[in-house]
């Protein structure tokens, strides 16, 4: 179709993907509140899901599935199609640093919905890397036994906990800035429904 700027299989798992990040982290916080890691910091019971540890667990891993494969698709689809390398490559942090300027400025340039600003193509490109993170430390947690190389390379089992933990933080973050973001240029967030 002429003038699409997200196709088909992006826009499917950039939603499935929302989704199920919405699920991992309200039921991850209900997971939290049963055994704090921080002693202090508590999520409050309005916004966890799965009303007790033994469901919030069925729910996070239920969604984990569904995580893990929209994560896979877009990373192999993206490749295979050589979206990813054209939309978000090259990076450059000065460039971000230059971007965030003249977006706090308001002169930063909407007009090419499909072309990415360097602010953009880092933050996609570090929230993909986070996803990643956030799977493999977890996967430490679901089978410690099973992953030791990997328990090892996140300095054990305490310390992945505090890797998922951050990487749920940077998570958060993200999907702050960037739901208000797609808010405040409603163009965006068409053609992510749309396509166009
Ligand atoms: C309901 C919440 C969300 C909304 C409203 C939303 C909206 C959008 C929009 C409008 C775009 C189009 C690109 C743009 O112009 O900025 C986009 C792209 C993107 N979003 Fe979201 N998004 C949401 C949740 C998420 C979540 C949870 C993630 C990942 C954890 C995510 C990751 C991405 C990525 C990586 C792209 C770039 C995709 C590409 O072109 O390769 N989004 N999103």
């Amino acid at each position: 179709m002429a003038g699409l700027i997200h196709p088909l299989w992006l826009r499917i798992t950039h939603w499935l993907n929302a989704l199920a990040v919405v699920v991992m982290i309200a039921s991850g916080w209900q997971i939290y509140n049963a055994s704090p890691l921080f002693g202090e910091v508590r999520f409050p019971e309005q916004v966890t899901l799965g009303g007790w540890l033994a469901g919030a667990l069925l729910w996070h891993f239920a969604a984990m599935w569904l995580l893990a494969t929209t994560l896979l698709l877009y990373v192999v689809l993206g490749l295979a199609s050589g979206r990813l390398r054209s939309k978000l490559w090259p990076l450059s942090l000065r460039g971000a640093a230059r971007d965030l300027r003249a977006a706090l400025r308001g002169e930063l340039d909407h007009s090419d919905l499909g072309r990415y600003n360097m602010v953009q193509r880092v933050c996609y490109a570090a929230v993909v890397v986070d996803l990643v993170l956030l799977l493999l430390s977890g996967l430490v947690l679901w089978k410690s036994v099973q992953f030791p190389l990997l328990r090892d390379l996140m300095g054990g089992y305490d310390s992945a906990r505090v890797v998922h933990f951050f990487a749920m933080l940077f998570l958060v973050g993200f999907i702050a800035i960037h739901v208000f973001m797609s808010l405040l240029v409603p163009r965006a967030l068409l053609s992510m429904i749309r396509g166009a």
